[in-house]
């Protein structure tokens, strides 16, 4: 299942409108499974729009509703048919004849139903089918107690449904009892499937689906059973708790995240054995499990991830397959992605870039690493943007192989080396004297610099200028809204992001990351 969190019912119901109208680009003739209530009618109003304008087009399109109250009459306000017209077909070039709802009036049900599910099949079946989902976890009216291999056919409504529903009615004793729907089987022959949610009081629904496993008591829940499902809700609606864990050489960070706000955070040190690491994790989220009702798990680590398994330098992981470890211990659905690519996330989450929707972050540290985000999301074309070479005829050997690697030249580790290298050079230099026999610290270098030694300056411009070198391509390549930096170096504040701006287009937005390395667990929740 595809999950598209929204920022509020406005945004959730654009986004639906847009994928309804995507499928009516690539398949005109589509037919679709509509659904009433609350939920789509912003939605709806939305295609209205989309249709006004020329880029939703309904001419060759067919619908099949959901379900009918029974028995009700078509002209009566709270049937569906009336709900229709007002909130759809009124607003869009849909032909009327190419419209289906089940017939409320009819005083054959049963004909009614079979007649209406053999139509479905005449037409191939639904293309995309649109969902909203009942308080108790009810779609279409196929309420939790009924039997889910069902085709179309009547139904009884459950009564916290009658509740739920008669906000519409004068009171719960005017919402008819019965309804006819199109059953889970019908739903779940549908090719695509776009389940909406809004709001607080779909959350415990919503959680189901986002969890493991399948509570037979929540219809909803067999759409895990369904490989083309999109769940489109808003912020309200995903509350699940999530936690993300980020392993580094010398910690292991948690972090625990409820909708997008942070109800934890706590750090371990690193074991060296693979199977330490794994059993202090399983442990640890064992034990947040007591006080928090964790539905997934994602994991930063280091290194490189191919087809789930993990290999990575500083860490006692080859081939690693951690993602079904961790799952296989705790028994939560676990993500895996590279640490850089989570923090990444977790800057434009949670960070200084939260109004940002594409972001590059560059950590500055032993190396140089890097998370593209572009719409808010991970990207996995590329990123190892430590090792673009900087330098052509560089005579900088990489640990890669490479020559010439930014890397060489940006790292923390560069930096030291470089001072080093004209510490040596110039014993009598400020640098040298506060080195330790010839051995530096980044935070030695910036001091030096500050007390007016000009050999650490020169350093410094030099490191710098290879910083905007590698920010300038990066600009180039992605036009980032903004470039996130983090490492131990960028503690250094405007002492180093005054002098980068200057060698920097006029617009660039870089930013010191303020999350620094909590960021890692933090996007890693957000997997
Ligand atoms: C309506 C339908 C129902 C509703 C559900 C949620 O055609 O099939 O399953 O989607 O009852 O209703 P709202 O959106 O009003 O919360």
């Amino acid at each position: 299942m595809r999950i598209i969190v929204c920022e509020n019912y406005a945004d959730m119901s654009a986004k639906a409108a847009e994928l309804v109208a995507a499928q009516l680009t690539l398949k005109p003739d589509s037919v679709l499974g509509l659904a009433t209530g609350s939920t789509p009618i912003g939605m709806y109003s939305k295609l209205g729009e989309l249709c006004s304008a020329g880029t939703a087009d309904f001419s060759e399109a067919v619908s099949f509703n959901l379900d009918e109250y029974y028995p009700i009459r078509r002209d009566d306000p709270h049937s569906y048919f009336t709900y229709m017209h007002e909130n759809l077909f009124s607003k869009i070039n849909i032909k009327e004849e190419n419209t289906h709802i089940l017939n409320g009036e009819t005083d054959d049900p049963e004909r009614e139903c079979e007649a209406f599910e053999k139509l479905i099949k005449l037409h191939g079946g639904i293309d995309l089918q649109i969902l909203g989902i009942g308080r108790n976890g009810h779609i279409g009216f196929n309420e939790p107690d009924a039997v889910m291999n069902s085709y179309t056919h009547m139904t009884r409504l459950a009564p916290s449904t009658i509740k739920a529903n008669s906000r519409f009615f004068r009171s719960a004793d005017d919402v008819p009892r019965m309804a006819l729907t199109v059953g889970m089987s019908t739903i779940l022959t549908s090719k695509k499937i776009i389940l909406m949610a809004s709001g607080a009081a779909k959350s415990r629904v919503v959680s189901e689906l986002i969890g493991d496993g399948i509570n037979l008591t929540v219809p909803a829940a067999l759409l895990k059973l369904h490989s083309d499902v999109v769940l489109i809700c808003d912020k309200e609606a995903y509350r699940g708790a999530r936690l993300g864990v980020d392993i580094g050489g010398t910690n292991i960070k948690f972090a625990v995240v409820e909708g997008e706000e942070i109800k934890l955070r706590k750090s371990i040190a690193t074991k060296d054995t693979c199977n330490g690491i794994i059993d202090d994790i399983a442990s640890e989220i064992s034990e947040i499990r007591k006080s928090y009702d964790i539905k997934a798990v994602g994991v930063g680590t280091p290194g490189l991830i191919h087809d789930g398994l993990v290999t990575a330098i500083n860490l006692p992981f080859r081939d690693t397959p951690l993602e079904s470890l961790i799952a296989e211990r705790t028994d939560l659905s676990v993500t895996v992605d590279n640490d850089a690519n989570c923090a990444a996330l977790g800057e434009v989450v949670f960070g200084g870039t939260k109004d940002c929707g594409n972001i590059v972050l560059i950590t500055l540290g032993t190396g140089v690493g890097s998370g593209i985000i572009l719409n808010r999301s991970i990207t996995h074309n590329g990123g190892e943007m430590g090792h673009m070479i900087i330098e052509a005829e560089s005579s900088r050997k990489c640990g890669c192989g490479q020559y010439g690697c930014w890397e060489t030249y940006s790292s923390v580790t560069a930096l030291v080396k470089d001072a080093e290298e004209q510490a040596a050079k110039n014993k009598s230099s400020i640098l040298y004297t506060l080195s330790d026999n010839g051995r530096l610290t980044g935070k030695q270098i910036f001091e030096a610099a500050d007390k007016g030694c000009g050999t650490a300056r020169a350093v410094i411009d030099r490191y710098i200028h290879y910083l905007a070198v590698g920010i300038r391509n990066i600009i180039n390549i992605f036009s980032p809204e903004a470039i996130v930096l983090a490492g131990g170096i960028t503690g250094q504040g405007d002492k180093l992001l005054k002098p980068l701006i200057r060698e920097l287009p006029e617009d660039a937005r870089v930013e010191i990351s303020i999350l620094q390395e909590e960021a890692g667990a933090l996007g890693a929740a957000m997997l």
